[in-house]
This record gives C-alpha cells, structure tokens and sequence, in this order.
C-alpha cells in the first residue's frame, strides 16, 4: 500500500498529517509524555482493562490507530502477543520509525499501515480489540472525532472491546475550575488537541456501544500536581518526581473521587446496533 494518503474523504485531516509528519522525523521510540507518572498510570490502567476485559478473546485480532513510532505497539503486542495485530497512523514518517523500530524490537508481525483513522482501509467486522492511546483527541473537529467513532464501530465485531485513552474537556474544565477558585491560570491543551467533548459524542457511543468502564486513571495525581501543589509555596512547582508528586501518584486512584485527567474508556460493540 501506498503511504501517501490519496483519499478525498480525509483531506479535511490534511493539516494534521502535515504537523504529525514533522515531528516524526524528530521521534524517539518513547510515548511523547512529559511526566512519567501519567505515562506510568496510564499503561497500570491499559493493562488492568486488557486482563479484565480481553481475556474472553483467545488470540484476537487487534487494530492501533494513532501508533505513532510504534511505542504503544511494542508494549501492546509483548502483553498480548496476539497472531493478528493492524497498527496504523496518519503520519507516514510515524509508520516508517514504527516499521525500523519494529525490526530492531523484534515484534515484525504487526502490520503498520498509514491511514487516517477517520478512514480506515480495512473490512467490516475486522478486529476484536481496538485501541486509540491518545489518537482521537488529535483529530481537529467534532465530525472528525465521530467519524473514528464510526470507524471503530464499523471495524469491531459485535461484542469486540474498544479501549481508548483520551483526555476529556469535561476533565479539563473541572481541573480549570478549581484552579479558577484558587486564582490559579487555567490549564490549556496541548497545542493540536482537541480534547473529546463527551456530551458531543455521547449518544452516537451509546447508539454502537455498550460503555463498560469509565477510569480516570490519574485523578488522584491531577489534584495533586495540578492543583494542591500549587497551593503550597514551598513546593518545587517543576520538579516531576517531588515526594509531593510520588505521594499522589502512589494514592489509589480510582477510590479519589473527583474526575481529573485522561480517561481510559472501555466500549463493547453492541450486538444489534441501534438496541438499547
Ligand atoms: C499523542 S500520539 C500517541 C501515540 C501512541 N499511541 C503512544 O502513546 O505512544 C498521537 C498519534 O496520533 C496520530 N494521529 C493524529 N491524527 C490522526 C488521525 N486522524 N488518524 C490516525 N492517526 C492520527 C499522530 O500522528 C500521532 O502519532
């Protein structure tokens, strides 16, 4: 398959290839996070879901989308080692990182493809278990980020596991307004996200999916490190491995019960879509 991607359909994700293919030619084989405690938590999160939810699926077929240099991948493919494995990002220079580090690695059986994943040039009913880590929440526009719904809708068999990782306004505008009462600068998005708006998204997930989980993984590392820090002049507001910043990462997350940060979403296809 060619690597350019010549569908009329995606040129409306045009820009955004552009800016992801300029920071694949500078890409370390690494996730892109900044602080390694999220990264950590996310992947205690991915891990959990996949031992709770997948494990009724021997040998699934598994599809990436948003794989970037394939650091998702290597970590996905090692825990499942599944026979079947489509990892595929808009970014061509991304694809070409994850196939040399692919080969260094030694996981060669995935097959990476560039492609939008408002677009996926796959079959219907092609995957058991799909995963987005952070690749919907780049996609520019509303229309957008529903039409990688579709797709993951259109690409699952029924019953097959969606598990994304994104992060959500609705988080976002609750951290924004504690730090408001606090008089603390609200927090932006990264630049090129767009964070998932669920109210937006929610009835057409409800209409193809069951929604099986809802984990705000790092909440209780939010709230510290993103407000209650803050707080406290004598903290070392940069220092990502403070003793303030282990104690909310070590805190039992999921028992912290103000919803702050990324979440891990697990969706199951519904059988008969449109049944509730
Ligand atoms: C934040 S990175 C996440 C990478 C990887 N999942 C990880 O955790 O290491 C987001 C990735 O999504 C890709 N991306 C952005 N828009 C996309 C789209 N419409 N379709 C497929 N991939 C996209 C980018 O090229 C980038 O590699």
């Amino acid at each position: 398959m060619s690597d350019a991607i010549a569908n009329p359909l995606i040129e409306s994700v045009a820009a955004d290839q552009e800016f992801w293919e300029a920071r694949a030619k500078m890409a370390p084989f690494s996730s892109g996070y900044t602080d390694p405690s999220v990264e950590q938590l996310e992947w205690n999160a991915i891990q959990r879901a996949i031992r709770t939810y997948a494990a009724g699926h021997s040998d699934p077929s598994v599809l990436e989308i948003g794989c970037h240099v394939g650091y998702t991948t290597k970590k996905l493919h090692e825990l499942m080692q599944p026979s079947h494995y489509d990892a595929l990002d808009i970014s061509p220079g991304s694809v070409e990182m994850a196939r040399h580090y692919s080969e260094r690695h030694g996981y060669r059986e995935v097959n990476f493809l560039t492609a939008s994943a408002t677009a996926i040039p796959l079959e219907e009913a092609a995957c058991d278990l799909l995963f987005s880590i952070r690749c919907i929440q780049n996609i520019q526009s509303a229309d957008g980020q529903a039409d990688a719904f579709a797709e993951a809708s259109r690409l699952l068999k029924p019953g097959g596991l969606a598990v994304l990782v994104e992060n959500r306004e609705e988080e976002l505008g609750r951290l924004n307004r504690l730090r408001e009462a606090a008089d603390l600068d609200p927090i932006g998005q990264p630049r090129h996200t767009r964070f998932l708006v669920w109210s937006e998204l929610s009835e057409q997930v409800s209409r193809d999916f069951e929604v099986v989980e809802t984990n705000f993984f790092a909440s209780a590392y939010y709230f510290g490190t993103r407000f209650a820090k803050w707080l406290n002049p004598a903290e070392e507001a940069t220092e990502l491995n403070s003793p303030h910043n282990l104690f909310y990462r070590e805190m039992i997350q999921g028992s912290f019960r103000l919803a702050l940060g990324p979440a891990l979403i697990v969706l199951r296809k519904r059988a008969n879509k449109g049944v509730r």
